[in-house]
């Protein structure tokens, strides 16, 4: 079921499926709550499941030049606070790994687990930064041109042409976004902070899930965030886009984490 609510004079756009204990899913930049279209039957027959659309994204709306990890986090809460949620499990896709440690670290109690999905708690390392900068400088030339460039290479390169029916789907729906939006989440995402200390110690269940083949995060620093810790680690042998190139994996291990962790 499809839902709207108002967000500091945006529209914030959500589903809500199936019932028993909440399961917030969280997309990834350039993506949409449909990312997760083939995954939520599983969940939902023993969870409640809410799909967002984060600021900017999909269906929601844009509120300014920067979405900071913390506004998105922030508007996750006006949802979970509309539908009276008092202790969630928050699975993040990337950039939603992200805003999901923001929002863990604000409200701590709230969070029963937190799976990072081909995301990292880590911080942009300087060249992360500048490529940032370039990236917000290609989006203003021609924001088409950067998606149609992007969405590819979140694949591993073995799969882009097994998975170019998803690819092209996934160009489709980011030349849904508006350029702005594209930006603010660049500069949103330059502008987070290291959270690998918070996420280690944390005292909710946590996972990692790890594509070897990841072209954006680096597989060597991914393991060293999990070292002799209590994050369980999953490692799937695709790239980015786990739940396109291991979908059957990685539906299995998110079943896992949230029945049973
Ligand atoms: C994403 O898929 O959300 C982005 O690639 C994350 C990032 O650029 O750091």
């Amino acid at each position: 079921m499809q839902h709207f609510l108002t967000y500091k004079g945006a529209i914030l756009h959500f589903s809500d499926t199936g019932s028993g204990s909440p399961v917030v899913l969280l997309h990834g930049f350039l993506a949409n709550q449909s990312m997760w279209n083939t995954l939520v039957p599983h969940f939902a027959k023993t969870h409640r499941v809410i799909c967002i659309d984060l600021l900017g994204h999909g269906q929601s709306g844009h509120i300014s030049e920067t979405h900071t990890m913390e506004d998105m986090a922030d508007a996750v809460k006006t949802i979970t606070n509309h539908l009276q949620l008092d202790c969630i499990t928050l699975i993040g896709h990337s950039m939603g790994g992200y805003v999901s440690l923001a929002f863990a670290e604000a409200y701590p109690n709230m969070v029963k687990g937190l799976c990072l999905m081909n995301s990292t708690a880590a911080a942009d390392s300087e060249q992360k930064k500048q490529n940032r900068d370039r990236a917000i400088e290609a989006v203003k030339q021609s924001y088409k041109r950067f998606i149609r460039i992007t969405v590819p290479n979140l694949f591993a390169k073995t799969n882009q042409t097994i998975f170019k029916a998803d690819i092209n789907m996934c160009i489709e729906q980011a030349l849904k976004m508006a350029p702005q939006s594209i930006v603010a989440a660049l500069n949103g995402m330059k502008q987070r902070k290291d959270r690998i200390e918070f996420f280690r110690n944390a005292s909710f269940n946590k996972m990692m899930i790890i594509g070897r083949n990841d072209p954006i995060l680096n597989y060597d620093d991914l393991k060293k965030q999990t070292k002799k810790s209590d994050i369980s680690v999953v490692e799937l042998e695709g790239g980015h886009m786990s739940h396109i190139e291991n979908m059957k994996e990685l539906t299995y291990n998110i079943v896992y984490f949230i029945e049973f962790l």
